[in-house]
Parts: structure tokens; C-alpha cells; sequence
């Protein structure tokens, strides 16, 4: 992951900590402290200072920009030269990603489930920046319940965010793509589950499945204005969404065993794929899912109903 070329000494010392820390991190507990100090001068003094061109002059509009995947996401555009455009309905985790992203970085509150705050949102883009190149959606929640169970609000609340909150940032990024005249590409964040079950999970398996499925129609229906949309299936990712599962070792192991290059996958891990899909080296790339998952889907999906307590509040937690 040593992808920032060309830094002074200091930076490659600090790299390679980083790498040992967060190894310690993904294997022992008491790393976890001194990884999360090195992580924090190796993004301000790698990540944030060393700049390469790969989305140089392009205009990006993330929904979950303020946290996890997005956020991570939104400072790899940056570190490539890109501007973002960072839409999310926590007023504090925006202020704070404002604060850390700087003049690059424009912040818009606002919620998914609504269509007029992502008309806004996209709008914002080509206020601010003058255009819009790139639209990622990432903003998500899962609820548990089994199907006998489920209310009608915990199934809404879920398909409301991640499938039709998908189709409305779909809608209002295409329009301003269009407009620049000049193409571009929309990258939705599905999930593992839209192919792999987790039981009591069934509103977030149907949702992402849905979103594979409208992330192929809309490459059908975009590719004459030369945009592309494309798909990134996470597996398990260590972010604020999943972060209670720490508190279940044997959920956790069972996730890491379950993915052929046995461990959990990084923000990084996902920025990566973002970044290849989102560049010109993936110019022939539309209506697919790129799975990036440690091969998690080759394997089945951990048997969830061992730890019902948990998954409970689990996938809502720090909201
Ligand atoms: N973390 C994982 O293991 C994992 C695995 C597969 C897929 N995903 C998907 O990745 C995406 C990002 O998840 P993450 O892990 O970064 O989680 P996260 O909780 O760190 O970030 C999600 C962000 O979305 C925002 N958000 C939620 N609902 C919103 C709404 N209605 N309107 C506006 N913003 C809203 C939240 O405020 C938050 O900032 C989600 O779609 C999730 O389903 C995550």
C-alpha cells in the first residue's frame, strides 16, 4: 500500500511504522493505542501532503463522506488532486472532516432519503467547484431483525437509505454530470451481502442486492453521455459502522476466517478500488461490481444467529 511515491526519508520511516502498528493492531489489542497515533501523523504527513494527479482538476460529490469508507474515500481523491464535495446528515463529523480536508473540501448536510437535499448536495458541486465528475454513495446503516419480527419501519428505514437513497444521489449526480458535457462515473458501495445471506439481515441484503442491480441498469442507460457506474462490494471493513463487533472476539474472528487473506479489510482497502474505478485506467469499465472483500465471497457468510444480542444495536451504533 506504499502508493505515495517519491517522499523524503522521514515519510518512509513513519510508512513503515504505520504498517507494522496496524499489523500489530489487526493481531493484538494493546497495539490498537499506538496504531491509532501513528495512523494520525501518517495520514497528515503522507497522505495529506503528498499529492499525485490521477483525478487532477476533477469534482467529486460522496454521500457518508464524513465517516468511514467515504470519508477515506474523499482523502484519496484529495491526495490524487481532486476536489470533494461531502454530503452527510452528522453535523459533527462534517465539521470535523471540514476541518482535517481544508479548502479542498466543501461540506453539505443533509439526508439521503430526501431528494431535495441531494439536488442541493449536487448542485453544491458545480456552485463551488464548477462542475461534477464523480459521484460515490456510501452512505449506509443495516437494522437486524428476522423476517417474522421485522416492523415495517426497521425494513423501510434500511431500504430508504440504502437502495432509495442510492437511486436519488444516482439521479441528481447524473444530471450534473451531464451537464459538464464531458462524462464521468458513478461509483455505489454495495456490500458483500447483496450476494451473501446474513440472516437477520434481510432488508440490508435486498438492498445492496438492489443496488448491484440498479448500478447495471444505469450503466445501460448513462454510457451515451460517457458515464460510467460502477459497484464496489465491500466485505467486513473495520469502521465506525461494524465497530461493536470488537466487543464479540469469536463474530470478529469468525469474519476474518472468513475471508481467504484473513484479516479485516481497511478504509484504505476500499479508497483504493475507488480510486482505480474513478480513474482513466478503468475507461472500459461500466455496470460491474468490483468485490473487495479478501475474498470473503468465496467462502460462506459466518452464521450470525450465535450472536443475536449484539447484532442487535450493532450496524446503528455511533449514529
Ligand atoms: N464497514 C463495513 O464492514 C461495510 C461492509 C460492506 C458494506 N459497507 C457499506 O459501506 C457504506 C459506508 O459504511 P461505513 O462502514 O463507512 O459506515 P460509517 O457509519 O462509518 O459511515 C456511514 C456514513 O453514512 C452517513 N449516513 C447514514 N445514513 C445517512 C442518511 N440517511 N443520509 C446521509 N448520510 C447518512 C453516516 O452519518 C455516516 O457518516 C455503507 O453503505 C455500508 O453499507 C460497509
Amino acid at each position: 500500500m506504499l502508493y505515495n511515491q517519491g517522499n523524503s526519508y522521514p515519510n518512509a520511516y513513519l510508512q513503515i511504522l504505520f504498517q507494522i502498528t496496524r499489523l500489530g493492531a489487526l493481531w493484538e489489542r494493546n497495539f490498537k493505542g499506538l496504531h491509532q497515533f501513528v495512523k494520525y501523523y501518517y495520514h497528515k504527513e503522507v497522505i495529506m501532503t503528498t499529492k499525485g494527479n490521477r483525478l487532477k482538476e476533477r469534482v467529486a460529490f460522496i454521500t457518508g463522506g464524513a465517516s468511514g469508507i467515504g470519508r477515506a474515500i474523499a482523502e484519496r481523491y484529495i491526495s490524487e488532486g481532486a476536489r470533494v464535495v461531502l454530503f452527510d446528515r452528522n453535523t459533527e463529523l462534517l465539521k470535523s472532516v471540514k476541518e482535517d480536508f481544508g479548502e479542498d473540501c466543501v461540506t453539505v448536510e443533509g439526508d439521503v432519503t430526501a431528494e431535495a437535499d441531494l439536488e442541493r448536495g449536487a448542485a453544491e458541486a458545480v456552485k463551488h467547484f464548477g462542475r461534477l465528475d464523480i459521484g460515490i454513495n456510501s452512505a449506509g446503516l443495516g437494522t437486524y431483525a428476522y423476517i417474522t419480527e421485522q416492523t415495517e419501519e426497521q425494513w423501510d428505514t434500511v431500504i430508504d437509505i440504502c437502495l432509495k437513497g442510492v437511486f436519488f444521489s444516482m439521479k441528481h449526480e447524473a444530471r450534473q454530470i451531464m451537464a459538464n458535457g464531458e462524462g464521468g462515473v458513478i461509483i455505489n458501495i454495495a456490500s458483500l451481502n447483496s450476494r451473501q445471506p446474513a440472516e437477520g439481515y434481510s432488508a440490508y441484503c435486498s438492498a445492496k442486492a438492489g443496488v448491484e442491480m440498479i448500478t447495471r441498469v444505469g450503466a445501460m442507460e448513462m454510457g451515451s453521455y460517457k458515464i460510467r457506474v460502477c459497484c464496489i462490494s465491500p466485505g467486513a471493513v473495520d469502521t465506525p459502522l461494524i465497530a461493536g463487533l470488537k466487543d464479540n472476539p469469536s463474530l470478529f474472528e469468525e469474519l476474518i476466517d472468513n475471508a481467504p487473506l484473513g484479516r479485516i479489510g481497511t478504509t484504505d482497502d476500499i479508497a483504493g478500488a475507488a480510486l482505480y474505478l474513478a480513474s482513466d485506467d478503468a475507461s472500459w469499465v461500466t455496470g460491474d461490481t468490483l468485490f473487495v472483500d479478501g475474498g470473503g465471497l468465496t467462502k460462506r457468510y459466518p452464521i450470525l444467529s450465535d450472536h443475536i444480542p449484539l447484532l442487535k444495536g450493532l450496524m446503528t451504533k455511533g449514529k
